[in-house]
């Protein structure tokens, strides 16, 4: 273990100025313009920017965990072959929001890094923005003229993402001393290992809007991040970050498991993996699954990539589940969820890990084929056809090719991957707008979005503010008879949503309502005139009754969902939803098929829910506070800042837009009708409640008094049990019967000699019982069954070889076999022949017999 903990000594020495300590946010940022948590600020960029107040105090510190894996800061292509690029690592950080500027962060700087770290000052140097003369200055006063050196803003300008808080920075690094370092790119602004840049100070001024224009920050801020793992390194003499005791557990873990020693100029391999291991725990332990696309498809890259290595390494069997307990050993005292998730994430990766392993060898096949034909690109179809048909990731296939010095041609994979994504089908949106082409800027534009009131109300008196034609187009009126869109002033209709199914109902006397749907914002009825309709006319509009029904079935799914983290755990994440009158579906992200023992206490929870009943209640409420207040949210679904959460007490508590229930016993009745897998690791169920589950009850009834009739039994399990037993011994009386049929032996010098056809019964049984009654005898049976003609022969104290027996008659019938002298079997095709073969059978026990 480390003798000097850095994370501690950082928070430790922030708090004793004042900062407030910060637990680390997830690695999934609730912010749409990443992908993950890439630094340190992110958690706080609202605060920077200025949305949200200053806090108190407003000085923070933290060590937050991150991953650079794609997006703008990606390390994934580097990761094992340089001395400190990390998928995952860990940033230590102080932020000041408005409070503190350049002096002070300057100066805590130093204090920490000389008099806290201990760093030797004649290694350490510092850079700054070529124009940041005021940041040059301040650095003279605690560090030599000559060492400090202006970069531009490659070097020396920080920006979190495309978009963002931004501003010029100030770096500081460790020189490693030259002795062990001689690249040519080993000086000070150079890309060689020795000069490591330790920790970066941001002088947070700027915002980048989309448009790439820098609006001035409310206040000058500090945002300041230095990489644990560097630092450790540093501290304990070590030249690569991997030969620290943060990474040296993992590389020898994996030297046990592929059995060979690791050597530091051969070892990306054992690097790769033991940084992928960390990546890949964290993100299932926060929640993020295997998956085909977005965050999930990076995961899923990262643990192919560390796979991939793992086989270079000779290990042909799953295995990086095998280091999630070193992760948990190493990391779970600081991160405490780790060591909850444990089990959960080892089956997830073990699983990918087989999925994986089942295509590899022929990818690399077909890999290694396309090798010998490449010159100088390799063919983009190819690596195409590898991430279509074996799973290899892009990148992947980019890192094979690494140490041939080729490159991919990404430009026709792109194309593929273009093309086929164009056939996919739209995924499941749970934010429910649909995209068409139509009028619907033009409505927004005169109308703006109309207002939903079917929360409270199932009828109203509204005005047709438009009329859409079924190609969406404008038009003043619908025919009777005719279809299209209507758009109400005020609605009680609710448009398909979060999973549950758009309202149907009536515009009375005057047309039915046949969905309602959201587009941009905007709610139409999609419906069917019975007279003329006409823009302005003044209607009722009454819901469908079976609202009720959906609405039961909506609760319902929410229970569901609260059930499956309480039975299977919190690594539950929805994965889609249908609601509608008579059923739900709910598909959530679960490794494997769920036992009926699973089953059975699922729906119990639910039932039991049900019956105890809860009131609902629904609150608006700033996302963050509800997410932080504990409600679910939906991973990846990008949600307003105003967001409606729904809870039944304390059973659930979720971000829903939908209509519900006001308390659960409306419910009434709730049953699983089925569990099914989707894709890998989603799980699927379906269920009824309500009245659709009286129906099934009631069908259920009708079906069982059906088979009492049939069985006339009012025991019916007690029944089909005695029937079973019955088909049973007549089974057996009917084999006997075979076997035990009058056979005709016949006496040749004292042998009791039989060939015959057995119609019926097993011929070996029948052979066994012959043998047991006489004390000489030779024995042939021939049995047709599907086209082929079955022989068996037994031979007891009797000069005939049954192994020649069967197989010169199996000859006879196109066929052969084989065997001992007492026992054998053979096969034949030709029924035909048969008779023949009955014949010769015979003749030959004679010619031996006699
Ligand atoms: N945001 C800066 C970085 O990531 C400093 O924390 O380097």
């Amino acid at each position: 273990m480390q003798n000097f903990d850095v994370r501690q000594a950082y928070l430790d020495y922030f708090k004793s100025k004042g900062h407030e300590v910060i637990e680390s946010a997830p690695l999934v940022p609730n912010d749409a313009t990443l992908l993950f948590t890439n630094a340190g600020m992110v958690p706080f960029k609202s605060i920077f920017t200025g949305e949200v107040p200053r806090p108190t105090p407003p000085i923070r510190t933290s060590c937050q965990t991150c991953i650079r894996a794609g997006g703008k800061h990606n390390d994934l292509d580097n990761v094992g072959y340089t001395a400190r690029h990390h998928t995952f690592f860990e940033m230590l950080g102080n932020f000041s929001f408005g409070e503190y500027f350049k002096k002070d962060a300057i100066a805590y700087a130093w204090e920490f890094v000389t008099q806290v770290l201990k760093l030797p000052k004649d290694r350490l140097y510092v850079t700054v923005h070529e124009s940041d003369d005021e940041a040059y200055g301040m650095w003279q006063e605690h560090i030599a003229k000559e060492r400090i050196y202006k970069f531009g803003d490659k070097d020396n300008f920080w920006q979190m993402g495309d978009t963002g808080p931004c501003g010029p920075c100030s770096e500081i690094f460790y020189d490693q001393g030259a002795e062990h370092f001689n690249s040519d790119e080993d000086y000070m602004g150079g890309d060689g290992d020795r000069f490591l840049e330790i920790w970066n100070l941001v002088f947070m001024q700027f915002e980048r809007s989309a448009d790439g224009k820098l609006t001035t920050l409310p206040k000058p801020s500090i945002d300041t991040g230095m990489g644990l793992e560097r630092v450790t390194a540093i501290k304990e003499g070590k030249f690569s970050n991997y030969d620290s005791s943060l990474f040296m557990p993992y590389i020898n873990e994996v030297a046990k498991l592929c059995g060979k020693p690791y050597e530091y100029a051969t070892g990306a391999s054992y690097r790769v993996i033991s940084d992928h291991i960390r990546s890949v725990t964290f993100l299932l332990a926060q929640g993020v699954n295997f998956d085909k696309e977005g965050r999930g498809y990076v995961l899923r890259r990262i643990l192919r990539r560390a796979v991939r290595h793992g086989y270079l390494l000779g290990i042909k069997k799953p295995f990086m589940y095998k280091l999630v307990d070193k992760v948990c050993e190493l990391m779970g005292g600081h991160y405490a969820y780790l060591n909850e998730k444990k089990e959960a994430v080892k089956e997830q990766i073990k699983l990918e890990e087989e999925r994986f392993f089942a295509t590899i060898a022929s990818g690399l096949e077909l890999f290694n084929d396309e090798l010998t034909r490449t010159k100088d690109i390799f063919s983009g179809e190819v690596a195409f056809k590898l991430y279509d048909t074996f799973g290899f990731p892009l990148d992947l296939t980019a890192d094979m090719l690494r140490d041939k010095n080729l490159k991919v041609d990404e430009a026709k994979f792109d194309e593929l991957m273009s093309e086929q994504k164009a056939r996919a089908k739209a995924a499941w949106k749970g934010s429910g707008d649909k995209s068409a082409k139509g009028d619907f800027k033009e409505l927004l534009e005169e109308f703006g979005e109309n207002e939903f009131i079917g929360y409270e109300a199932l009828d109203s008196q509204s005005k047709i503010l438009a009329i859409l034609d079924e190609d969406f187009k404008r038009t003043n009126s619908l025919k009777a008879g005719e279809n299209g869109w209507v758009m109400f002033d005020k609605t009680p209709f609710y448009a398909q949503s979060g999973g549950q199914c758009g309202d149907s109902g009536e515009i009375t006397g005057k047309a039915q309502i046949l969905d309602t749907q959201k587009f941009h914002g905007l709610n139409l009825s999609s419906v069917k005139a019975n007279v003329e309709l006409k823009t302005g006319d003044e209607v009722s509009v009454k819901v469908s009754s079976e609202r009720s029904e959906i609405a039961r079935h909506h609760s319902a799914t929410h229970i569901l969902h609260s059930a499956l983290r309480k039975v299977l755990g919190t690594h539950i994440a929805q994965a889609g939803s249908s609601v509608e009158a008579d059923k739900l579906r709910f598909d959530f992200s679960h490794p494997k098929a769920l036992t009926s023992e699973e089953l059975a206490r699922i729906e119990a929870f639910v039932q039991n829910a049900i019956v105890k009943g809860e009131a609902a209640k629904t609150q608006i409420m700033d996302i963050e506070d509800a997410k932080n207040s504990g409600a679910i949210a939906l991973f990846g679904e990008k949600y307003a800042d105003k967001v409606r959460v729904l809870s039944f007490g304390e059973v659930s508590k979720e971000l829903c837009g939908g209509t519900h229930v006001h308390n659960l016993n409306e419910i009434g009745a709730f049953f699983i009708t089925k569990e099914s897998g989707v894709s890998a690791g989603v799980r699927r169920i379906e269920a009824v409640c309500s009245k659709a589950a009286l129906n099934l009850a009631k069908n259920l009834h009708a079906e069982l008094d059906e088979i009492k009739t049939e069985l006339k039994s009012i025991e019916p399990i007690i029944a089909i049990k005695k029937l079973k037993t019955e088909i049973k011994s007549l089974k057996d009386e009917l084999k006997n019967a075979g076997s035990s049929k009058a056979i005709n032996l016949s006496d040749i010098n004292g042998v009791k000699v039989c060939v015959e056809i057995l119609e019926s019964g097993d011929i070996k049984t029948a052979i066994d019982e012959i043998k047991n009654a006489n004390e000489r005898t030779a024995v042939l049976f021939m049995q047709v069954k599907d086209d082929k003609v079955a022989i068996a022969a037994g031979v007891k104290n009797a000069s005939i070889k049954a192994g020649e027996w069967v197989k010169m008659t199996a000859q006879i019938l196109g066929g052969n076999g084989g065997g001992k002298d007492d026992f054998a079997t053979a096969g034949g095709k030709d029924t035909s022949k048969i008779q023949d073969a009955t014949k010769a059978a015979l003749e030959f026990a004679k010619e031996k017999l006699i």
